[in-house]
């Protein structure tokens, strides 16, 4: 049949819900798989809620893991070079699946809220890396990518979408809960917090602060190296890293590509400024009383 491979059976279906948590039907029946994964102790977690940096999270961590060797981390898609924990589509291999087959030591992509994580990355010690972004940006990209990637429902209007991503009712939830969550978690030496805004600014800060948490140490002209090879402009021409080898029925980069745009601050392209207020507004309700602050552009 001509959905062999596809998937087109999950276009534009509703979420299903995940202790609570909207996400795809499909994940949410794979999750026994997921809830008793085997984590190892030199895993190392790339957490984030999505559309936060993830995948340039991912290339940059794949760099430093082969020493900025470029063809070496042309191997394969990015999907499968950081193996998606929850991931679970018809016909395709899930994420367990592709983690169980992939050598140590292993880079593995989560967008699972803290209070979900399998247990055994806590009781193997595996280390974290989570990355947050300011929640307009999260919440313009996350609307573009409803668009372009089709497991998702209609995302609606813009105005729709907004009051949707404020009542945590898109896949993965409560961005506030999440970001929090995982940010509770940060006295954890185990954990490193990172932010989309502050690796824009000094990526090359940020890439040392990771090579510090790693304990690796690198040669100078390899630091450049990773820097150039995971710039948006790179990135967006690399088939490996830019998602266009996914099938067109789950992701249509004509609508949107998967490397959009790439800056902080474009939601004041898309919000009005009666929408930026009430966003405003329900950002400061609840965010209050929390010390995590976000730089909006
Ligand atoms: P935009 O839609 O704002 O452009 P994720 O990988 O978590 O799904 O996040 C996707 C977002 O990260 C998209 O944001 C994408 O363009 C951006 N992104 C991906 N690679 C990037 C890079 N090298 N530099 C800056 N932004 C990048």
């Amino acid at each position: 049949p001509p959905s062999a491979m596809g998937g087109e059976d999950v276009l534009r279906e509703e979420l299903g819900s995940l202790h609570g948590i909207p996400l795809y039907k499909c994940f949410v029946e794979g999750w026994p798989q997921v809830e008793t994964f085997q984590a190892r102790p030199d895993d190392l977690l790339i957490a984030t809620y999505p559309k936060s940096g993830t995948t340039w999270l991912s290339e940059i961590l794949d760099m430093i893991y082969h020493d900025g060797d470029v063809e070496k981390c042309r191997r394969d898609a990015i999907f499968n070079r950081v193996p998606f924990l929850e991931m679970k589509a018809p016909r395709l291999p899930s994420g367990v699946e592709q983690l169980e087959k992939t050598p140590s030591p292993r880079l593995v992509k989560t967008h699972l809220p803290v209070h979900l994580l399998p247990a055994s990355f806590q009781d193997k010690g595996c280390k974290v890396i989570y990355m947050a972004r300011n929640p307009k940006d999260v919440v313009v990209s996350y609307y573009y990518f409803y668009q372009m990637a089709k497991m998702h429902p209609d995302p609606g209007t813009l105005n729709e979408f907004l009051e949707t991503f404020m009542a945590g009712k898109v896949a993965y939830g409560s961005w506030y809960d999440h970001v929090k969550g995982w940010w509770e978690k940060k006295q954890e030496k185990q954990l490193l917090y990172l932010f989309y805004e502050d690796m824009k600014k000094d990526p090359q800060r940020e890439v040392q602060k990771i090579l510090q948490f790693l304990g690796k140490e690198v040669a100078e002209g390899t630091v450049a190296r990773i820097l150039h090879h995971t710039s948006f402009q790179e990135m967006k021409k690399n088939p490996a890293a830019n998602y266009e080898t996914m099938p067109t029925a789950l992701m249509d980069h004509s609508l949107s590509p998967f490397l959009r745009k790439g800056i902080s601050g474009d939601w004041k392209n898309h919000f009005t400024v009666a929408q930026n207020e009430r966003f405003d507004q329900h950002y400061q309700e609840h965010m209050a009383g929390s010390d995590l602050h976000f730089q909006m552009e």
